[in-house]
């Protein structure tokens, strides 16, 4: 009989809603054959979106370099489906850059060329001249295995004793709480006020910091998502600049969660690096494949990018030089995910024909995203006592659902909801939220059929609910 094994109780405390009980329970499901809508992660190929051609041509050349002389001579001979030639060029191009392809080990922090595309495409979208004091470094630049490669790094370098504390807004993406619990440390939580639309004032901010530091916690750094997970919101500069003041009198660091840059619908967003400028402020900001329109999630493909980094106490060393060590205790990020990054920063040549079909599947993505968001947003109307705060952003939407019947919580919301519809979602205690309240995140990204079969299911279950 096995003996049982003692675990780490840290890892035994951690908890991740997005793929808890309510996941595991359509997994069951699903094996009896039952329809399930996954909409508890944000996981878009999973839901049918298509992957970007360019992409995956330029990926293809890559895994198989013997393809790039083949597909040159199928040109040459001129085969109709061979792959245009700027797809070639670039691939052959990356493989020079690489020396060494995808099979091999690389640099810890990534390759070198790709973090310089990287540190190119952050000045390029910052409207920084290159050389400028603010221009982005690419040994600044950390190539990672999505961007929560980059946030475990910074979280499990700062939290140093069981009273630092990390300053993360509440309701949040569960990663940070996780790791947070993991890593020993306190999440001091902030409220954005949600029926501002998410807005942040000075007093959201301050308030947690006050009471944190009555504890006896030291707050080393502030998560900001912008846009957000799960609220979807996307902040205004007001409240940008709440934060950088706020990071400059507390002394905090800031970990700008940007994933979600490309998924703004129209609405303008502007970087954490920009607003902070040359103000010596520590920033960690994170991007990845995983979202915006490209939707790589299973490529695992992200940067951090360090800006002021501190001195390390005790040593001769920064925090970059921290990061590096980190990653190269897992060797390096996985090379095809490097690549996927280098293809997000870059893009095809302008003027081709490749280019003019990206832009066409790009602005469907996004387009559909936006339109999907906006019919879900509508069935919540027929929905008693259910309101949606802030605009669109992201990939989400975190309903507050209104008074619920005695006894019941969130939880029993979405496992009821599962159950008389499939639709996997994620309730907000799992995330976080201001007492008293309940909500539940929805990702919108199943196919409009799909949404159009089951949002009238579910606005028959709420109004029902009880
Ligand atoms: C706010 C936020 N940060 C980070 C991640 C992790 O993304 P990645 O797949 O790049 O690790 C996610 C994934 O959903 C997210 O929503």
């Amino acid at each position: 009989m096995s003996q049982g094994i003692k675990v780490n109780s840290r890892v035994l405390e951690m908890e991740y809603a997005v793929r808890g009980p309510i996941p595991h329970r359509a997994v069951e499901m699903a094996a009896q054959g039952r329809r399930i809508i996954p909409c508890n992660i944000g996981n878009p190929q999973a839901l049918g979106q298509q992957p970007i051609s360019f992409y995956r041509q330029v990926l293809s050349l890559l895994e198989d370099p013997g393809a790039i002389t083949r597909e040159r001579k199928f040109r040459g001979d001129g085969i109709a489906d061979a792959l245009p030639e700027d797809v070639i060029d670039i691939a052959a191009a990356m493989l020079d850059g690489s020396r060494t392809g995808s099979g091999a080990y690389t640099e810890s922090a990534g390759f070198k060329f790709i973090r310089e595309a990287v540190a190119g495409f952050i000045d390029s979208r910052d409207g920084i001249a290159s050389g400028r004091p603010t221009a982005s470094d690419p040994d600044s630049i950390l190539l990672t295995d999505g961007a929560s490669g980059g946030a475990v790094y910074v979280l499990e370098a700062l939290i140093s004793c069981p009273q630092d504390g990390i300053l993360v807004p509440i309701p949040q993406y569960p990663l940070y709480s996780a790791t947070i619990t993991r890593c020993g440390g306190v999440l001091v939580g902030y409220h954005p006020d949600e029926e501002a639309g998410w807005a942040l004032g000075r007093e959201n901010l301050e308030q947690p910091l006050k009471a944190a530091a009555a504890d006896g916690v030291e707050v080393k750094a502030i998560v900001v998502i912008n846009p957000g997970n799960p609220t979807g919101a996307l902040l205004d500069r007001q409240s940008m600049h709440e934060v950088v003041d706020v990071a400059r009198e507390w002394g905090l660091a800031i970990i700008a969660d940007e994933v979600y840059q490309e998924n703004t619908y129209g609405q303008e967003w502007c970087s954490f690096a920009s607003i902070i400028g040359d103000e010596p402020i520590p920033l960690f900001s994170l991007h990845s494949v995983s979202k915006g329109f490209y939707g790589e999630c299973g490529h695992r493909g992200g940067y951090m990018e360090v800006r002021h980094a501190p001195s390390v106490v005790g040593t001769n060393l920064d925090l970059r030089d921290i990061f590096v060590k980190q990653a190269s205790v897992n060797l390096c990020p996985n090379t095809m995910g490097q690549f996927l990054v280098h293809l997000m920063v870059t893009g095809p040549r302008e003027g081709s024909e490749t280019h003019r079909v990206f832009l066409e599947q790009k602005a469907r993505v996004l387009d559909d995203l936006q339109a999907k968001a906006s019919m879900i947003r509508g069935y919540f109307d027929q929905m008693d006592g259910v309101e949606c705060f802030g605009r669109t952003g992201a990939m989400y939407l975190f309903p507050r659902l209104g008074r619920l019947p005695e006894g019941k919580t969130d939880f029993d919301y979405c496992m009821a909801l599962l159950e008389q519809t499939g639709l996997v979602t994620v309730n907000g205690a799992g995330l976080g939220q201001a007492p008293g309240t309940h909500h539940l995140r929805i990702a919108f990204l199943p196919p409009f059929e799909l949404i159009e079969e089951v949002m009238p299911e579910w606005v028959r279950f709420h109004n029902g609910f009880g």
